[in-house]
């Protein structure tokens, strides 16, 4: 008898890791390949902060059993105080869920809002989990364009058009993967101002917080800006602090707590019902979040410096153009060429020149046009290799 899978998981697409297995296959016959495409830091030239190890490893005689299944209090206490910093008022450990990475909490949070055919706002370019998860849950996919000629900031009339009956909540991933955009503290109003008119949620992913570049596109958290309307955060240790693999990240409510109160607590069932997070891993929040913060300035220093390569390099290529990313470790260019698909251009420079990025239809984007996504976490060197290869592959082919 053949097994077959469950219809919702057709659906389900993970560009990320799709086109690693063809870059493997490659590297068996023995050609070397500049990986541009893994969010994850600590495969360049990064480590995770030395107290933070400290920290797990004293914790382990202590950390055996479950953890609490709403995450370590003193962990807790901890992102609170986060918030507060932020600017975000009124959040105490009561409203803090630990989570299995980022991931986790986007997951409960959209698993406990919505019913089958329900949507949320998701924007395209966006990071393609929250697809998933919509889809997983027989959800509808309803997602809002961001204008790469506008610093890929969101259209708020068109945004507003989006909205129907079946509308839960807004998400908004500021800074954004894949395309590096920081959303301006007027896109943000805006967006809340939409949230409070149609009773929606907000979304907040804010996973790339402390990785900011530029004056003129500062963070701010959409808590911090939203009064009366109700707002989840996301965010994680696995970037600002250089430790995807750990898997802690967290969730927390903040505005109204009468309007919020029966949804928080079937986000904590949720919880519950999966018993706790890895525990000793926990140990290292309050040390992250309250301790030296020092390897961030060399991080966003080292970042800068590479944002700028990037965004210098690909445009001088012909036929590729680039909004400047404004934070995290993304760009997001355009290839403007006469090419058959995405996919196909990547996997034919891969082959080629041995250069991999991600195709942009695996984030979503405008019809009509073509991406692929840059990760720029890379050293200076395998970038400015990596962009004189794929000049050489236009050149030749176009
Ligand atoms: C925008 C965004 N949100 C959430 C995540 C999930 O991160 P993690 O589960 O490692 O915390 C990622 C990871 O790349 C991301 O880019």
């Amino acid at each position: 008898m053949k097994v077959t899978p469950a219809d919702r998981t057709r659906k389900i697409t993970y560009a990320i890791r799709d086109v690693v297995v063809e870059a493997q296959k490659l590297e068996k016959q023995g050609k070397k390949i500049i990986y541009l495409n893994v969010g994850d830091p600590l495969k360049y030239d990064f480590e995770t902060p030395k107290h933070m190890v400290e920290a797990v490893s004293r914790s382990w005689k202590e950390s055996s059993s479950y953890a609490d299944s709403l995450g370590l209090l003193e962990a807790r206490q901890a992102v609170a105080r986060e918030a507060k910093r932020l600017g975000i008022p009124g959040v105490t450990e009561e409203d803090v869920v630990m989570t299995s990475g980022g991931s986790e909490g986007i997951s409960m949070a959209i698993g406990a809002l919505i019913n089958k055919g329900e949507n949320i706002l998701l924007p395209k370019p966006g990071y393609p989990l929250y697809n998933a998860v919509v889809n997983y849950l027989d959800g509808e996919i309803n997602e809002y364009e961001l204008e790469e000629e506008n610093e890929w900031q969101p259209d708020i009339e068109k945004m507003k058009k989006k909205i129907n009956s079946k509308t839960r909540a807004i998400v908004i991933i500021s800074p954004n993967n894949p395309t590096g955009a920081v959303y301006t503290k007027e896109t943000i109003m805006k967006i809340i101002a939409l949230a409070r008119e149609h009773n929606l949620v907000i979304f907040s992913d804010e996973t790339y917080d402390k990785l900011i570049f530029d004056d003129n596109f500062k963070f701010h958290a959409a808590g911090s800006l939203a009064g009366d309307v109700p707002v989840v955060t996301f965010n994680t240790l696995s970037k600002n602090y250089l430790c995807p693999g750990w898997r802690v990240g967290w969730l927390f409510f903040s505005g109204p707590m009468e309007k919020f109160s029966e949804y928080a607590e079937a986000v904590k069932q949720l919880a519950r019902a999966r018993l706790s997070i890895s525990h000793p891993m926990q140990f290292a929040v309050k040390p992250a979040l309250e301790g030296p913060q020092d390897h961030l300035k060399g991080l966003v220093a080292k970042l800068k410096a590479r944002r700028d390569i990037t965004y210098k390099r690909l445009n001088e290529i012909p036929g590729i153009s680039c909004a400047k990313p404004r934070g995290s470790f993304y760009a997001f260019p355009k290839i403007e060429l006469p090419i058959e698909s995405d996919k196909k251009f990547v996997l034919d420079l891969l082959r080629e020149e041995g250069v991999l990025f991600v195709f942009g239809s695996g984030f979503g984007q405008k019809e009509g046009t073509n991406h692929f996504r840059v990760v720029f976490a890379a050293s200076e060197e395998a970038l400015k290799e990596g962009y004189n290869r794929l000049e050489r592959f236009i050149k030749k082919r176009f």
